[in-house]
C-alpha cells in the first residue's frame, strides 16, 4: 500500500510537471493559441482572387501569419463575398471588417482630391503614377486620407483601364446615347457626358449581370477586371485606350489600428509596405498577361487606339479636366510629375 501511495505520488509530480511545460509551450505558439488572444483581421474586398488585389491581400495574409508565428490572422473575403461596394466602407467604418481596398473612384465621396485620379489621360503610365504617390505630394495626400474611423494605410496598383462595348469605339463621336457602368466618382460620369454618353453607377458585382441583360452598354475597366469576372464574354467590343488609372486606397479602423499592440502594429505596417512593392510589380504584368489572354480568347473584337486617335480622344475630353479644377486644387494637378 505504501509503495502503491509512493508511486501515485510521483505520477501526479510528473503529471504536473508535464501539464506545466505543456502550458508554456503552447503560450510561445501562437499557432495553439485561444481565439480570444489571436487577432483576427477581416479584409474584404470586391475582385476576384487572381487580380493583383486579391493576389497582395493573399500575400500579406500568408506574410503576416508567418511573422506573428500565427498570433494575427488575416481573413481575406473576396469576390464581395462579405460586402459590396457600397457596404464595405461602412463595415470598416463600424469595425465589421478592419481592412478594405476600394478603387479610390469610390472614396471620392469622402475625400474629393482623389477625383484626380480618375481624370482621363492625367497619367501614361505606372512609373508616373508612383513617382506622384512616392512624392512629398503624394505622402501629404495620403496622410489627409482619414476621417470618422478611416485611415490610409497605403496605395496599390489595379491598372490602365480600356472600354468594352457592343460596338466599336474608335473615335468620341461613336460613344453617342451609350449607356456605360461606372465606378461613383463625378469625373467619371462628366467623362461619359462629355462624349455624349449616359453614365450609371453600379457596384462590380453587378457588373456581369448588368452588361449581359443590356440595362447597361458598355463599361470601363482594366484588363485584370474584365479577365478574371468574364466580362468580354457578354461585350463584343474592346479599345485598348488606357485612358484612366485604377488604383486602391488599403483602408483600415481608425481604432482597431490605434488599439493594436505596438509590436503588431509594426510588424503590419512593414509587410504591407513590403507588400506594396511587390504588388507594383506583379499589377502592371497581370495586367499585360490578362489582355493577351483575352486577345487568345477570341470571344471579343480587340481594337489598339492609335497614338493619333488617342490625341483626339485627349482633346475632346479635356473640358473634364478644366471642370474639376476647383474640387481638386491646381497646387495639386501641378504637383504631377511630366512623363519620363
Ligand atoms: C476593383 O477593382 O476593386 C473594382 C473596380 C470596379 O468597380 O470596376
Amino acid at each position: 500500500m505504501k509503495k502503491f501511495s509512493k508511486i501515485l505520488l510521483s505520477l501526479i509530480i510528473i503529471s504536473t510537471f508535464l501539464l506545466l511545460a505543456g502550458c508554456q509551450n503552447r503560450a510561445l505558439d501562437y499557432e495553439q493559441v485561444g481565439e480570444d488572444e489571436r487577432i483576427v483581421i477581416k479584409f474584404s474586398h470586391v475582385v476576384s482572387e487572381s487580380t493583383p488585389k486579391g493576389m497582395a491581400a493573399r500575400r500579406f495574409a500568408q506574410l503576416v501569419h508567418d511573422r506573428t508565428d500565427g498570433r494575427v490572422e488575416v481573413q481575406v473575403y473576396p469576390n464581395s463575398q462579405l460586402y459590396m461596394d457600397g457596404e464595405e466602407i461602412d463595415a470598416l467604418i463600424n469595425n465589421h471588417v478592419q481592412l478594405v481596398a476600394p478603387a479610390t473612384a469610390k472614396m471620392t465621396e469622402y475625400f474629393p482630391e482623389l477625383l484626380l485620379f480618375d481624370l482621363p489621360f492625367i497619367f501614361e503610365n505606372y512609373s508616373q503614377v508612383h513617382r506622384f504617390i512616392d512624392s512629398e505630394a503624394g505622402q501629404d495626400l495620403l496622410k489627409k486620407l482619414r476621417s470618422e474611423n478611416m485611415l490610409t494605410l497605403s496605395m496599390w496598383d489595379n491598372g490602365f483601364k480600356v472600354m468594352t462595348s457592343n460596338r466599336p469605339l474608335h473615335k468620341p463621336d461613336d460613344f453617342l446615347n451609350l449607356r456605360f457602368r461606372i465606378m461613383p466618382s463625378r469625373v467619371l460620369d462628366a467623362q461619359f457626358v462629355q462624349l455624349g454618353a449616359r453614365a450609371r453607377d453600379l457596384p462590380f458585382s453587378d457588373v456581369y449581370a448588368a452588361l449581359e441583360s443590356r440595362q447597361v452598354d458598355a463599361a470601363e475597366n482594366t484588363p485584370s477586371n474584365i479577365y478574371t469576372k468574364k466580362f468580354y464574354l457578354v461585350q463584343e467590343h474592346m479599345t485598348v485606350s488606357n485612358h484612366g488609372y485604377l488604383g486602391y486606397l488599403v483602408l483600415t479602423n481608425e481604432k482597431f489600428w490605434s488599439e493594436l499592440p505596438d509590436d503588431i502594429r509594426i510588424i503590419l505596417k512593414d509587410t504591407l509596405d513590403e507588400v506594396t512593392e511587390w504588388e507594383r510589380e506583379i499589377a502592371q504584368q497581370q495586367n499585360t498577361r490578362d489582355l493577351q489572354l483575352i486577345i487568345n480568347t477570341e470571344q471579343i473584337e480587340v481594337y489598339h487606339l492609335s497614338e493619333s486617335e488617342k490625341a483626339i480622344w485627349k482633346k475632346a475630353l479635356l473640358p473634364v479636366h478644366q471642370m474639376f479644377l476647383p474640387q481638386i486644387g491646381i497646387e495639386l494637378l501641378q504637383q504631377i510629375p511630366q512623363v519620363d
